[in-house]
């Protein structure tokens, strides 16, 4: 079985900022509450003709570009979003018309906020049988066009943006070391799209504390390490007292968890491989550090994998 990793990373992140004091012009809300409830204090909202395929062509651009290969070598191309610029063709097809990936099987996946997770672990049993070599996976989320923005539940919290990874085979060691997915469908009642949004906070927080920590714990202990073998988590940019929770849970230091939920709000599938860029591009993940991506979403669903740095 060959190992799958990651050779190449990119993203797409909008230029306009809302920050929560335009927002208090919108919704009944303070930039008080929405920072001591969130962590967030501002978000991005790509703009009108910006679709989700045009955020998911830059950012998987920049991934190709990153792993040094060419959109023709690509065998796959799956798109993780709740927030397609239509429910067919999807989001996949036409980035790989966009890209020239002509050789490149396409599709959407659809796990709301864990989306990227699923879409790296369903490319690794590709990559690890052999079947394909080189698979693109994008997180990709307009969420402001789903938003309720008179809803300040909701409003406050989300923001668009694109990130992207080329999963590959790797040598020894490296990459995906061990992984953990979940459903349950029984949830669905609390995080679901009716025109917009809706979500029964308190419910979803209660699950996320629970499910993130147990997790993060079990993809440690599935890939044989150890707590404090773990360099870097990489929470779900939800909501910063969640992350909080998980990472005391594995009982690290505030430096080694991504954070970026503050600048960009609750970005869905696109949250965990943009936080991976610029953990990366800042210098905090480093060749073989081990690093926890660990995610929850409306379905429910959730999941986690250890990963080693490097190719
Ligand atoms: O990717 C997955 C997506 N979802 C999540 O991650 C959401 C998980 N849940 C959360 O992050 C938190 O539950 C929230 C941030 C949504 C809410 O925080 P909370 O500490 O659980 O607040 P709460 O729901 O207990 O609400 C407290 C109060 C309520 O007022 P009452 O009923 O106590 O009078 C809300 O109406 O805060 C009120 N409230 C607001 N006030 C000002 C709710 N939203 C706002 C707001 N500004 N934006």
């Amino acid at each position: 079985m060959k190992n799958a990793g990651i050779i190449g990373i990119g993203r797409y992140i909008p230029e306009k900022v809302v920050t929560n004091v335009d927002l208090e012009k919108i919704v009944d809300t303070t930039d008080e509450w929405v920072r001591s409830r969130t962590g967030i204090e501002e978000r991005r909202i790509a703009a009108d003709d910006i679709d989700s395929s045009d955020m998911a062509y830059s950012a998987a651009k920049e991934a190709l570009a990153d792993a040094n290969i060419k959109p023709e070598e690509l065998d796959m191309i799956l798109v993780a979003t709740v927030t397609p610029d239509h429910p067919f063709p999807s989001v996949a097809c036409l980035i790989q018309d966009r890209l020239g990936a002509k050789n490149a099987v396409a599709m959407d996946l659809s796990a709301a906020c864990t989306g990227f997770i699923y879409g790296m672990i369903t490319a690794q049993q590709y990559i690890q049988t052999g079947t394909y070599k080189n698979i693109l996976v994008v997180g990709v989320e307009k969420l402001s066009k789903i938003t309720d923005w008179e809803d300040r539940n909701t409003a406050v919290l989300f923001g668009d943006g694109a990130g992207a990874a080329v999963i590959s085979p790797v040598s020894e060691g490296k990459g995906i070391l061990a992984f953990e997915l979940g459903s349950d469908g029984s949830g669905a009642k609390h995080l679901y799209q009716d025109k917009h949004i809706v979500m029964n906070g308190r419910e979803v927080f209660k699950f996320a504390v629970r499910q993130m920590g147990e997790s993060a714990i079990n993809v440690i202990e599935k890939a044989g390490l150890t707590k404090e073998e773990v360099d870097y988590l990489i929470p779900h940019q939800a909501n910063i007292r969640i992350m909080e929770a998980s990472r005391q849970r594995l009982e690290l230091p505030i430096e080694k968890m991504a954070v970026t939920v503050n600048k960009y709000g609750n970005t869905s599938s696109s949250s965990i491989p943009i936080a991976l860029v610029e953990g990366v591009e800042s210098g905090k993940i480093k060749e073989d550090d081990v690093v926890i991506l660990v995610g929850f979403g409306g379905g429910l669903t959730w999941g986690a994998i250890a990963l080693r740095w490097g190719k």
